[in-house]
């Protein structure tokens, strides 16, 4: 049975920019209702009525993965982790954005998966053979019309956006060498519900996953975890590593560690859930009341990271230019549109936060340390961080 924990209100499609802020392009902003599931039989947390991807997944779709330093380093760890454990032959990447994982393979042995147009375009420029489809069972027909089964199939924050997990999980069986490996990473919940890290959930997010949910799930798709890592990025992820049911990996310890972790921690109580969503609750006023006072005192308080999480942020708190005067953010192609749902302007943060600013709030809180050393000038004037995560705090030079 689904049961409601938490609403978030009204909001926009998280990855969709404006360009303009006339009346025509406000009037036809998307907004859905944003709630959030927790569902007893299997304990996955979804969105209760996810977006159409065809909304999101457009040729228009901003998130490039290569954008940070952090990431690409930890894409260029796991590659090469991967390739020496599984010495795969024929590889595959569901959702390959801009190429940051795949361009540590050579170009024969990795076939690209990415449903947005204009990413898959710069993988195919850089030789790869690319799909510009969703991942579902008719493309995974296709690919094996041409292509062997793969020995290694890896996946970084997409299969948490695909709202049929079935077919997903179907499919990815299908397209897996006898023992090939499933290796996906998704932000996780444990770590939103430790850090009341609730930006975690928006449109893209359809689940948020545990050990608990995805043992469950693909044990209906008939593949098992055989291991598992939790990751520092993105605020906290797990990385799975699942094989056919018959493969011949031997389950690592690190498995029942983490499920005996997740049940104490209770994720497989709904009441946990519930106590979660009263956080929120207590989150959202203690933002707002440290924004309205700073505003009170006259200071100026800017955004850092035009995220998808602080899309959340802005529009559940309904955090507009009344109290922030702007973003930031080093995406070229975010950079002089306006964001979801509130309208705050995207400035390059290129030259860095400029004097006339005493705060920002991290919408990109996950890369905190490596904001700050970007700041560092900021900080030695005096200027301040803001941030809700774990509990709604300053942040200054220590
Ligand atoms: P993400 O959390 O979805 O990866 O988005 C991070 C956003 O923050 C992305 O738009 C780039 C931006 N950003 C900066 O502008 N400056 C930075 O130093 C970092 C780390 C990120």
């Amino acid at each position: 049975m689904k049961k409601t924990f938490l609403d978030l209100l009204k909001q926009p499609i998280t990855n969709s920019y404006l360009t303009d802020i006339n009346k025509k392009s406000i009037k036809e902003e998307y907004f859905y209702n944003l709630s959030v599931v927790f569902d007893t039989d299997n304990y996955l947390v979804s969105l209760s009525k996810p977006v159409d991807p065809k909304k999101q997944y457009t040729d228009k779709y901003a998130h490039r993965a290569s954008q940070s330093l952090t990431m690409r380093k930890s894409f260029k760890k796991i590659a090469k982790k991967l390739k020496l454990k599984f010495k795969p032959s024929s590889s595959m990447e569901i959702g390959s954005n801009d190429g940051v994982f795949i361009k540590n393979f050579k170009k024969k042995e990795i076939i690209a998966v990415e449903p947005c147009a204009n990413l898959a375009k710069i993988t195919k420029k850089m030789g790869y053979q690319t799909y510009a489809k969703f991942w579902d069972a008719k493309l995974a027909n296709k690919i094996l019309k041409k292509n062997n089964s793969s020995d290694l199939i890896f996946s970084a924050n997409t299969i948490s956006h695909i709202p049929n997990l079935k077919e997903t999980f179907d499919a990815v069986n299908k397209s897996l060498s006898e023992n090939g490996a499933f290796v996906f990473e998704d932000p996780y919940i444990g770590s939103v519900i430790k850090m009341n890290s609730y930006d975690q959930f928006y449109d893209e997010h359809v689940h948020l996953f545990s050990l608990l949910a995805i043992s469950s799930l693909l044990k209906k798709s008939k593949l098992r975890v055989f291991d598992v890592e939790l990751l520092s990025t993105h605020g906290g992820s797990i990385r799975f590593y699942a094989c056919k049911e018959k493969a011949k990996y031997v389950i690592n310890k690190r498995v029942k560690t983490l499920n005996q972790k997740e049940l104490k921690q209770g994720l497989q109580n709904f009441y946990t859930y519930q106590k979660f969503g009263l956080r929120v609750k207590n989150s959202k006023s203690e933002l707002v009341k440290l924004l309205k006072k700073l505003k009170k005192r006259g200071k100026k308080v800017i955004s850092y990271g035009a995220t998808y999480k602080s899309a959340t942020i802005f529009n559940y708190c309904n955090i507009g230019n009344n109290l922030i005067d702007c973003v930031l953010d080093s995406t070229k192609n975010k950079q002089g549109k306006f964001t979801p749902g509130k309208h705050l302007k995207i400035n390059p943060s290129g030259d860095g936060i400029t004097k006339d600013i005493d705060y920002a709030f991290l919408g990109a809180w996950n890369f905190l340390e490596e904001i700050k050393r970007k700041e560092i000038k900021f900080l030695k004037r005096g200027g301040k961080f803001i941030t809700h995560v774990p509990k709604v705090k300053i942040i200054g030079l220590q």
